[in-house]
Formats: structure tokens, C-alpha cells, sequence
């Protein structure tokens, strides 16, 4: 019975995000992931999950987008069973398998959105570079956790950090900036 329930409930989610598809190709991708990140229990999940398996370049199985997450761009790649939590924002992000990631933490692409160079053009106008970033696979990412760069496989990013330059794979990396303070294994 329990398992039927939650079938439709699936289902449901799945007919629910068709108009999000739809409007996705209307307003931009961003402000769909925007309005899809409000929606509230278990059923969010669900929407935000067939929303994203149908427009991301690569969305695997097992994967929860929490409450109030926004997924900037249809080039973000989400291997199997990630667990996003509430209020991450990604930008040009490849996420590998196993992938856990606590509440409010940001991953930008990389970190030279804007040029600085010239002082007679305001910042705003003048064009960076963004990269992409690679996190996981199999990595833990602490709370309120910035990150600008590489995590390789199975580190730790503990609370509060700033990645500012790649973190070796099996490392535990604290602090702002960022540094290892052991390796797993
Ligand atoms: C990183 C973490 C996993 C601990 O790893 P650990 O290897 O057991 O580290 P320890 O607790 O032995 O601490 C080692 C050193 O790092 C420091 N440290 C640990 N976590 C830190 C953090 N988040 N920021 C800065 N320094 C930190 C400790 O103060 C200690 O410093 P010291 O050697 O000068 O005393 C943990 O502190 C953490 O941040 N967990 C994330 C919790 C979280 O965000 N949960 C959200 C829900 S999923």
C-alpha cells in the first residue's frame, strides 16, 4: 500500500513538472530553478527531480534537490545518489556520485566571473572567465561551505570553508581558505 502511495505520489510529481519544462524554455532556466526550489515537502523533491533529470545534461538516480536550491545552468552534470541540502546554489558544476552537500553552501564557477584588471571600466562590465568545477565523487561538504574550486574524490570540506585552490583527493579541508589537515587514507 505504502509503496502504491508513493508511486502515484511520483506520479503526480512527474505530470506536476511539465509546465516547469515548458516554462523553462519561455523565462531561462534559472528563474524556473528559482520557483521550483520553493515547493515544499517530499513533493519538491520529487518535481525538482523529474524537472532536473529532463533538462540536465546528465541527472543520475537517487538524487534529492532540497528545499530552496537553485541549479543555474542546464550544463550542471548530477552522477547517482547526491544528496543536495536546502539552499545551495550551483553554477558550472559537475557533481560525481555520492555527493553530500549540508545546508547553504555555494559553488561557483570557479572564481573570475568579472575581469578586475581595468580600473577605468566599472567590474561589472568587464568580462571573467568562469570555469567549471568538479566535486566529488563520494565528498562530504559542510555547512555555509564556498567553493571556487576542484574537490577530488572522498575529502571532507568542513563547516564554514572557502575552497580556493583544488583539494587533493581523500582530504579533510577546514578554514578559510581551505586547507588540508589530513587525508582519509
Ligand atoms: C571537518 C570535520 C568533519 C571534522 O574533521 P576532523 O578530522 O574530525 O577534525 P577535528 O575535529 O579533529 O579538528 C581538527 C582541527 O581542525 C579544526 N576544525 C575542524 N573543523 C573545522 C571547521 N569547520 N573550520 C575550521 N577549523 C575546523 C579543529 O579546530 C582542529 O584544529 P586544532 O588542531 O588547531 O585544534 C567537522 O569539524 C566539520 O566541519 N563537519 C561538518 C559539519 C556540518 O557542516 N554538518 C552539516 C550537516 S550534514
Amino acid at each position: 500500500m505504502f509503496k502504491f502511495i508513493k508511486f502515484m505520489y511520483k506520479i503526480m510529481a512527474s505530470l506536476f513538472s511539465f509546465p516547469f519544462l515548458l516554462l523553462s524554455k519561455v523565462t531561462g532556466y534559472v528563474y524556473v530553478s528559482e520557483l521550483i526550489s520553493l515547493l515544499p515537502f517530499r513533493f519538491g523533491e520529487y518535481v525538482r527531480y523529474e524537472f532536473y533529470r529532463r533538462t540536465l545534461s546528465e541527472c543520475g538516480r537517487n538524487v534529492t534537490i532540497s528545499f530552496g536550491t537553485i541549479l543555474s545552468y542546464p550544463d550542471i552534470t548530477i552522477g547517482n545518489n547526491v544528496w543536495i541540502g536546502t539552499f545551495n546554489i550551483f553554477g558550472h558544476v559537475d557533481i560525481g556520485d555520492y555527493t553530500l552537500t549540508a545546508q547553504s553552501c555555494n559553488f561557483l564557477s570557479g572564481a573570475d566571473q568579472h575581469g578586475i584588471a581595468e580600473t577605468n571600466i566599472p567590474i561589472m562590465k568587464q568580462p571573467g572567465i568562469p570555469k567549471r568545477i568538479r566535486v566529488g565523487p563520494d565528498i562530504w561538504v559542510g555547512a555555509n561551505v564556498t567553493v571556487l574550486a576542484n574537490i577530488g574524490n572522498g575529502c571532507v570540506i568542513g563547516a564554514g570553508s572557502v575552497v580556493v585552490k583544488d583539494i587533493p583527493d581523500w582530504a579533510i579541508a577546514v578554514g578559510n581558505p581551505a586547507r588540508v589537515i589530513r587525508l582519509r587514507k
